[in-house]
């Protein structure tokens, strides 16, 4: 039987590339996203994957949309925590809404969903959790104080858990991409993305979502077992760690 997965922030941007890449490998797929209704329809009518709407800010929510799928589709052995927002600021600029925006969305909710599906991967003694953090949380980005915290926090959830997991078979991963061709970094100032980013990627372009989903494909893989607690990176070589 085809395993189920889970990709948070499922039907936009990377995330959407990743339902694909793993709907497209025979997993069971389901996504969810907060707002865009009018997108996650899109996305659903042209890939068939479900789609769920719920806040990965809000704990409860996360446990039921997740009973939701598990009664409908099977129990979660594959999750990817890839939801996450930008509040861009500089620092002296940043409110604490900005600030606690981010770090909710970004930073816990990956406890907020990881939590409800922790103890049934413990169960079963199999299970994949794959974090999307970013390049930001590796090398810290002026403007995004609030981001680069959260995904570096995102870096030390994955190294604790993957501890945590690893005798009964469970991995924790994170990816960091780099600027990926997506709305968040379209978003970004014409001027600041042109003259400021592109010219620091030594491979001179934006990545392609699907460079990232791949990574999850192979991770949440059998052949990936032996890999945990790990950072994979694809940057177009702007950072080497
Ligand atoms: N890299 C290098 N320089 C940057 C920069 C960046 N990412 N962002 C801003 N700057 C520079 C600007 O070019 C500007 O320099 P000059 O004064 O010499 O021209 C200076 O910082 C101040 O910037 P602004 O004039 O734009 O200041 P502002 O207060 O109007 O706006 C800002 C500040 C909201 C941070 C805006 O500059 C911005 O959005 N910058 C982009 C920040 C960024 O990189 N975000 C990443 C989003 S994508 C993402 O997060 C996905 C991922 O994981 C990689």
């Amino acid at each position: 039987m085809s395993r189920v997965a889970l990709v948070t922030g499922g039907t936009r941007g990377i995330g959407a590339a990743i339902s694909m890449a793993l709907h497209n490998a025979g997993y069971k797929v389901a996504a969810t996203y907060a707002g865009n209704e009018e997108k996650a329809r899109a996305f659903h009518d042209v890939t068939g994957i479900s789609v769920h709407k719920w806040d990965v800010t809000d704990y409860e929510g996360c446990g039921k949309g997740i009973a939701k799928i598990e009664h409908d589709l099977g129990h979660v052995d594959i999750l990817v925590n890839n939801a996450g927002i930008t509040r861009d600021a500089m620092f002296h600029k940043m409110t604490p809404q900005q600030w606690h925006e981010v770090i909710n969305t970004n930073l816990t909710g990956l406890f907020n969903m990881t939590h409800h599906v922790w103890q049934g991967m413990r169960d079963r003694s199999f299970g994949r959790v794959i974090n999307i953090s970013s390049i930001n949380g590796q090398k810290g980005q002026m403007g995004q104080a609030n981001y680069s915290a959260a995904k570096a926090g995102d870096l030390g959830f994955t190294k604790a858990l993957a501890q945590e997991g690893a005798a009964k078979n469970i991995t924790v991963n994170a990816i960091c991409p780099g600027y990926i061709g997506t709305e968040m970094v379209l978003a970004v100032p014409e001027k600041v993305l042109n003259e400021r980013i592109i010219p620091q990627i030594p491979v001179g372009r934006l990545g392609e979502p699907e460079e990232i989903a791949r990574i999850a494909v192979f991770l949440a893989s059998d052949d990936a077992g032996f890999i945990t607690g790990s950072t994979i990176t694809a940057n177009g070589g702007q950072l080497f760690v």
